[in-house]
């Protein structure tokens, strides 16, 4: 294995019988997921995906990231939810901390749009962009998201007004349904260079199709180790056996956990470029096990930043967390702690300490502290903040979401949720098909 699960320190919450009497289940799960018999069958394709893409696209995303690299200094990824999450995380991840800020790298500065609605945002990205050469990739699956549209909208004009109606066209890439949606016609109508979101591609399991890899590879990311990360992974987590296969333990011992009232997850890190890796996680969580009113509720902290914040709730607060801290063994670079004779702030006995030496045991500390405090901690080792290891873990929590949610005896892979708001803000808004809904929510409103 590449990764490693370490779930030495549940000792205390999960009885060593517990896991074998679970399997009978995960052995279940586990063929529902793999003969297409279980809810939301239609939606399986993360699960060869690493393998089974369209290698034609492959070189086209390479080429357009070339592309990109060449003629722009900004580019901004459009997309919501899974049509930017995974992105946003992979960039953070793969990158230096202030990537967008470093003087002579050759790829563009990269940012993301469409996936609030705040004018505030855009008009600020809009001056930071100002006149400089950019290109943009909008996403979306449906083609018919509002966030992004929006955002598309806005940007367009800027495009066509800077390089014309022809040049802008050169600068803009649609990622999105192969046959279906605005986004598709309007692709289709205007010439742009098309990717896209294969059918049986949920939102948040689109990071490693185009979605995710045409920013990834504008940003600078090796794609083709991303994906080879991704395929490892895929064999060795094809075995039902939850002894021997590490995702399916994790999706295992949380079942168990959830059980008991550890209702809330989070997850965690020691690196702040993987903070984003927490909001990707968070999507692919919730929006997989949150429904028919049950689920853990994933949650996210950064380490050691919120041990001085979430840090005394985590120890002594409700008793209903759990933690999965995602630990980069060796991070790119590090700090060695200078010796200094004056010694006037202490900090003597670590001179000549590596920062990472620190933050080693920093987690090391927290482990015990928590354990003891009443919270069951699990560890997913990553040897290196790399492509491969990337595509590996995200393989490693895909798996791991789809057997936890048969486990949970729901269908990991639709989401009925999102749609509720949606309808009212529509209906809100006035647009033509909710007049009912308007007249309703408009009265409910003025009560
Ligand atoms: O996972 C999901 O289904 C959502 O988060 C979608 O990804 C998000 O709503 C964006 O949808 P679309 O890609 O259709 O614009």
């Amino acid at each position: 294995a590449h990764i490693s699960f370490d779930a030495s320190a549940l000792s205390k919450f999960v009885h060593d019988n517990e896991l074998g009497e679970i399997q009978p289940l995960v052995t279940a799960a586990d063929k529902e997921l793999r003969d297409g018999t279980g809810a939301g069958n239609d939606f399986r394709g993360f699960l060869d995906l690493p393998v089974d893409y369209d290698k034609d696209e492959f070189s086209r995303i390479k080429a357009a990231a070339k592309k990109i690299q060449g003629n722009s200094e900004v580019f901004v990824a459009i997309g919501i939810g899974g049509s930017y999450l995974g992105a946003q995380a992979a960039i953070d991840f793969l990158n230096p901390n202030f990537y967008n800020q470093q003087k002579g790298r050759n790829v563009p500065e990269v940012y993301f749009a469409g996936n609030s609605i705040s004018g505030n945002y855009l008009y600020d990205l809009v001056q930071l962009i100002g006149d400089r050469d950019f290109s943009i990739n909008v996403i979306s699956k449906s083609g018919t998201t509002t966030e992004p549209s929006i955002a598309f909208r806005v940007l367009k004009e800027k495009l066509i007004k800077k390089y014309g109606a022809a040049g802008a066209k050169e600068r803009i890439f649609a990622t999105t349904d192969r046959a279906k949606g605005a986004l598709k016609t309007e692709a289709d109508a205007e010439g742009y260079e098309e990717f896209v979101v294969p059918d049986d591609l949920g939102g948040r399991f689109s990071v490693l199709s185009a979605v995710g890899l045409l920013p990834i590879a504008v940003a600078g990311g090796d794609i083709d180790q991303l994906m080879q990360g991704a395929a490892d992974a895929r064999t060795e987590y094809s075995n039902p056996d939850v002894t021997k296969n590490d995702a399916y333990k994790y999706a295992a011992l949380r079942n168990i956990l959830y059980r008991k009232g550890y209702t809330t997850e989070l997850l965690e890190n020691y690196e702040p470029n993987l903070r984003l890796f927490g909001e990707w996680w968070k999507q692919l969580m919730g929006e997989s096990e949150g429904k028919d009113q049950k689920g853990i509720y994933p949650s996210s902290a950064n380490f050691t930043t919120d041990l001085h914040s979430l840090g005394q709730y985590i120890q002594e607060g409700l008793r209903n967390l759990m933690e999965t801290v995602v630990k980069i063994d060796e991070a790119p670079h590090d700090v060695t702690i200078p010796s200094d004779d004056k010694n006037l702030d202490g900090l003597g006995y670590l001179a000549d300490k590596k920062m990472s030496y620190v933050n080693d045991k920093a987690y090391h500390g927290v482990v015990m502290a928590h354990t003891d405090g009443g919270v069951p901690v699990m560890t997913v080792n990553v040897p290196k903040q790399d492509a491969y290891s990337l595509g590996y873990t995200i393989y490693f929590f895909e798996a791991a979401v789809a057997i936890s949610g048969y486990l949970n005896g729901i269908n990991p892979f639709n989401q009925p949720g999102v749609e509720a708001y949606k309808k009212n803000m529509f209906a809100l808004l006035g647009r033509q098909g909710y007049e009912e809904l308007t007249k309703e929510l408009t009265a409910r409103l003025n009560k």
